[in-house]
């Protein structure tokens, strides 16, 4: 039976992978050998469980035994490694090149009337989860894009930028907003060239940070400067605590929660230290999903790709409502029933979905759960 599962859910995720990434196709395969070992073991323990199961309570899911928390710590620690300390690229960024990224990062003047920078959006300051909390966000003269903002926390560790991946990297990323009409609206390059030029404290910024560029201040530069701060946005949890070794830093439910989740077969497309952001994967694999919006096709025009989106980072995700790139779904536990419906074919229990979530609190971090903690518990 959990052979069929499995077969089933990867035949249908390898077709709808076809032509996109056949690169992966063997880290497939490999991945798809650990969920089959990892369910088959899962289904085992919970039959032999099933006998002396301590009393529970109606609400939540029964804890795991001592074995079964440590057999659950091997599995994490090949399935969702601790997040590196430091994003790939900024061995390279100076002090200078990031002071610089972050002054233009919260600059409202990168947009046409003043009124918005990248940090409107993607409030980053003071534990902000890299977002606005908006269905869909105003742009500077107010009218509003069509997608839900994604966090710009860890973002530089995602394989592709945005929901499509149309943009390749955090540099290409941040050329997108400050020209986009709905969004900062500035009328080109060279009009954001000529405006920061008049800002007098630039000049010896970006020359500092591009000390071998004899025109230091260009739109390129500006990018550079920018994706350099955003790789700084480094945003660990006690996950990471946990899986590096502190076996204290989940909750018995927190660890239980994280088994709920392997078991459900979220791991096949959430997996690695983001717990996504590697892949493209189709929205509504198993039921549809009724989506306006045709995802990656809308980037490739090619129908291969079409309601193809990249699988977001669960990081943070308990605060950074509302969900699903339409940002139609207002809470963590409506997403994780829709996932279980439209992804897996599945109706997850309320218990199951309420153990999911508990775990997912668990991936936010602290900092950011600390400014948080008020709004969370109004929700
Ligand atoms: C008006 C609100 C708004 C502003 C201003 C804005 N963004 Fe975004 N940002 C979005 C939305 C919406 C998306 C998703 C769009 C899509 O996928 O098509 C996005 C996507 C991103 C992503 C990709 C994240 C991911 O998970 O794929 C990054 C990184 C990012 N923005 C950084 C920036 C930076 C840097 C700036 C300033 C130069 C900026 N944004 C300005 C709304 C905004
Ligand atoms: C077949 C691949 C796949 C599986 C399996 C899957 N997901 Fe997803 N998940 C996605 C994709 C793709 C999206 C983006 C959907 C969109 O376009 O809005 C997503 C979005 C989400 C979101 C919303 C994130 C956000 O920032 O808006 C949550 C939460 C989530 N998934 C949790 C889960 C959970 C929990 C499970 C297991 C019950 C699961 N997913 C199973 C592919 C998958």
């Amino acid at each position: 039976m959990v052979q069929l599962l499995v077969d089933e859910l990867f035949t249908r995720l390898e077709c709808s992978r076809l032509g996109t990434a056949k690169s992966h196709h063997s880290a497939f395969e490999i991945m798809k050998t650990q969920l089959l070992g990892i369910l088959a073991a899962a289904m085992l323990a919970s039959c032999a469980n099933s006998k002396n199961e301590p009393a529970q309570t109606a609400d939540v899911m029964p804890l795991l035994t001592d074995a079964e928390q440590k057999e659950l710590y091997e599995q994490a620690s090949a399935l969702f490694p601790a997040l590196p300390s430091t994003m790939p690229g900024s061995e390279a960024d100076s002090p200078e090149l990031i002071a610089l990224g972050k002054n233009l990062y919260h600059d409202v003047r990168l947009s046409v009337n003043d009124k918005q920078s990248c940090n409107t959006c993607h409030n980053v300051d003071n534990g902000g989860a890299g977002v606005d909390n908006e269905p869909t966000s105003p742009g500077a003269l107010g009218k509003r894009g069509g997608r839900n903002t994604p966090s710009a926390l860890n973002a530089g560790f995602h394989f592709v930028q945005f929901w499509d991946g149309r943009a390749e990297d955090l540099e290409a990323q941040a050329k997108g907003p400050v020209v986009n009409p709905i969004e900062m609206g500035m009328e080109s390059p060279k009009a954001v060239e000529a405006k920061l030029s008049g800002v007098e404290s630039y000049k010896a910024q970006f020359a500092a940070a591009f000390p071998s560029d004899k025109r230091a201040l260009s739109f390129n530069n500006v990018a550079k400067a920018i994706a350099a701060f955003e790789r700084t946005l480094v945003s660990p949890s006690r996950y990471d605590k946990w899986i590096s070794g502190d076996k204290n830093a989940l909750t018995a439910q927190e660890q239980r929660g994280l088994h709920t989740f392997i078991n459900a077969g979220c791991i096949a497309c959430h997996s690695g230290s983001l717990f996504g952001g590697a892949m493209y994967q189709k929205l509504g694999l198993v039921n549809a999903y009724p989506s306006k919006d045709a995802g990656r096709y809308e980037a490739t025009k090619d129908p291969a790709d079409s309601l193809m989106f990249k699988v977001p980072s669960l990081r943070n995700v308990a605060v950074t409502w509302p969900y699903f790139h339409d940002g139609t779904v207002g809470t963590l536990k409506e997403a994780i029933r829709l996932m279980g419906w439209h992804q897996i074919g599945q109706k997850l229990s309320d218990k199951e979905v309420a153990s999911i979530e508990i775990f997912l609190k668990s991936l936010t971090n602290e900092k950011v759960a600390a400014k948080h903690t008020t709004s969370i518990a109004s929700k």
